[in-house]
């Protein structure tokens, strides 16, 4: 049998696992088009760490919300994995995480039924993990115990760092595919 701080380190651990998990996710989306881990792996390397991340998340997430279920002082239920911010303290921080679990959930399904969408349709929907993602850092920063300390806290922002430095990347490089095409598209009479 567990004892109560047992459930929270595991609560803890799995919700930063989760969180890592997250960001290897994103970071190797990000890479899969931009290169920008072209310097450390080909690109069928990098995708498989993106299939690998995206669904890994999943079950360190089940253990952190039922963890939490179970700790008497976190004062979570299964109403607050459907309806966000109902919990009685830190209840925007909470409520980040239970959006961030749903938006990521719509992103894994929209995968799974990707041959029934358009394209365009399908990228709108992948492209609410970014979204997913800052809500899931705030909670974690907001809502967790673990990231007051200086190291942590130090990485976390490192980390969000170097995802905004490849996102702008990314952005600035698919804008220099596309120009081309698009001036051409204006000269056409
Ligand atoms: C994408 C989904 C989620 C991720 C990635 C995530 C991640 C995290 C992280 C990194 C922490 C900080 C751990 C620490 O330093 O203490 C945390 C804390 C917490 N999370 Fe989540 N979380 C998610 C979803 C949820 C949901 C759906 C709930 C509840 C409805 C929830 C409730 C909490 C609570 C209560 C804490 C504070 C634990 C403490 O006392 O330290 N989380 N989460």
């Amino acid at each position: 049998m567990l004892t109560t701080d047992q459930i929270w380190i595991i609560a803890r651990a799995t919700g930063t696992a989760a969180l890592v998990a997250l960001v290897l996710s994103i970071l190797s989306g990000m890479a899969l088009r931009s290169g920008a881990l072209a310097w450390l792996s080909h690109n069928r390397g990098v995708r498989a760490v993106h299939d690998l991340t995206s669904v890994l998340w999943l079950p360190l997430v089940v253990v952190h919300v039922i963890t939490l279920m179970l700790d008497p002082y976190a004062k979570v239920g299964v109403i607050d994995l459907f309806i966000p911010f109902l919990v009685s303290y830190g209840s925007f921080a909470i409520g980040l995480g239970t959006i961030s679990l749903q938006l990521i959930a719509v992103v894994v399904i929209s995968t799974w039924l990707r041959s029934r969408l358009t394209q365009q349709g399908w990228l709108a929907i992948h492209r609410l993990s970014y979204v997913a993602f800052v809500g899931a850092f705030a909670h974690g920063l907001l809502a967790g115990t673990d990231f007051a300390q200086p190291l942590l806290s130090a990485l976390a922002w490192l980390t969000a760092a170097v995802l905004l430095i490849v996102a702008v990347r990314r952005l600035t490089a698919s804008r220099g595919r596309q120009s081309p095409a698009r001036s051409k598209t204006v000269a056409i009479p």
